[in-house]
């Protein structure tokens, strides 16, 4: 974090106790969780298959502190409101209220026998909501931190990133993989991570010196993400039982080769055929990224970096008319590496990697053709490659980070 970054983030951490202090009477500790970027590996991760994500500087922080009772007391900032939570009573379907985010971690933690506290919570996310960039994770992740450490808990951090992803699939709804909430936990400062999602092994990747991440939001979230989310795994589900008819080994589309996927394409109804050749050749394309990244061959990234996204518009269908035109006017820009669709599809960011010195230009290029092919303002920011989830201190560095496995 350079000296700028830490000062306006030791004040924010100020202003956190500060707004704790005024809302519920103490004071309190400062946790924080990041959202993220996916450099490539796309719908890959429920697939057992490869993504290389990157914790981001967007985070989102809570203060906390024991209260004495039986219950969590949540305060959001972004939403102005307080929800409280009994430990006694949380199992429940979906509401559909940022609460059940809260509500699903701490049921998680007490399922795994954690003597979770009651607490105050005041919830300051940072992470731009609903617009692919793990927002939910980071609330996730930022919650399970703060309650175990207040609570004199601690799970190995790999079963917390577990409780958060489990969270989600029961308290709201969404079959997500595992990459989101792996790499808030996870994430380390400089690096973009290569998760075999199987072996849960990461390797950490150095974003070569001279290479900038620049997130691109379209400002549009289409209707229809989370539920064409879960057909897409459906999907691929299909797909394996199909080839296991001819492949009895095969246990996800991680274990499948182009070519046996060619080999039995007449079996395969032709969406599903897609679908499936999607997951196949991304798996492949994240595995050459990683290789190119770390040899420096900016070339080949952006080779791959196309080819996913392309690979996403027409084979998955995930993309939608905003985030190609996003791609397309980085195309045209100068010091673009390579530029694709980011996290689940239909609306959010994509990101681009661009040369350093480019930045600045970049950033207001890619605006401005973005905005006269759409008539959308869209938002730029410029990230590092961020901590993962930990406690922070007065001066903004962080505590105690479970980064290293
Ligand atoms: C969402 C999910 C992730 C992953 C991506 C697509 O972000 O939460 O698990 O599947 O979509 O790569």
């Amino acid at each position: 974090m350079n000296p700028a970054t830490r000062a306006l983030e030791a004040n924010r951490t100020d202003k956190l106790r500060e707004m704790f202090r005024e809302h519920f009477g103490t004071s309190a500790r400062i946790f924080r969780a990041p959202g993220r970027v996916n450099l490539i590996g796309e719908h890959t991760d429920y697939n057992d298959g490869f993504v290389m994500p990157v914790a981001i500087d967007f985070a989102t922080w809570v203060a906390g502190c024991a209260n004495e009772t039986n219950s969590i007391r949540a305060h959001s900032r972004q939403y102005n409101e307080t929800v409280t939570l009994n430990l006694d009573s949380l199992e429940g379907p979906p509401t559909g209220h940022w609460s059940d985010f809260v509500r699903g971690v701490v049921y998680g933690l007490l399922q795994a026998e954690q003597k979770i506290v009651g607490a105050d919570l005041l919830i300051d996310g940072q992470v731009p909501l609903g617009s692919g960039l793990s927002s939910s994770a980071a609330l996730e992740l930022a919650t399970a931190t703060a309650l175990q450490a207040i609570s004199h808990a601690q799970l190995p951090a790999i079963e917390t990133v577990k409780i958060c992803q489990n969270a989600e699939h029961t308290f709201v709804g969404a079959r997500c993989g595992i990459m989101d909430q792996f790499i808030s936990q996870f994430g380390q400062a400089g690096h973009a991570l290569l998760l075999d999602c199987r072996s849960l092994e990461p390797i950490a990747v150095p974003i070569p010196h001279g290479v900038e991440i620049v997130i691109c939001n379209t400002m549009v979230k289409h209707e229809l993400a989370s539920g064409e989310y879960n057909r897409r795994r459906a999907d691929c589900e299909e797909g394996i039982r199909i080839l296991q008819n001819f492949l009895p080994g095969v246990r996800a589309l991680r274990d499948v080769s182009l070519a046996d996927l060619e080999a039995h394409r007449t079996s395969f109804p032709e969406r599903i055929y897609h679908r499936c050749r999607h997951v196949v050749t991304e798996n492949a394309r994240t595995q050459q990224f990683a290789d190119a990244l770390t040899r420096g061959d900016l070339l080949t990234v952006g080779r791959l970096m196309a080819e996913s996204h392309e690979s996403l518009r027409a084979d998955y269908e995930v993309s939608c008319p905003e985030l190609d035109a996003m791609v397309q006017s980085a195309a045209h820009c100068e010091g673009l590496i390579g530029a694709r669709m980011t996290g689940g599809g239909f609306g959010g960011c994509t990101v681009n990697l661009v040369h350093a010195d480019c930045t600045e230009a970049f950033a207001k290029r890619v605006a401005a053709d973005y905005f006269r092919a759409t008539t959308i303002e869209p938002c730029v920011y410029s990230t590092t490659a961020a901590q993962g989830a930990g406690e922070v201190n007065d001066d903004a560095t962080q505590v105690r980070s479970r980064g290293a496995r």
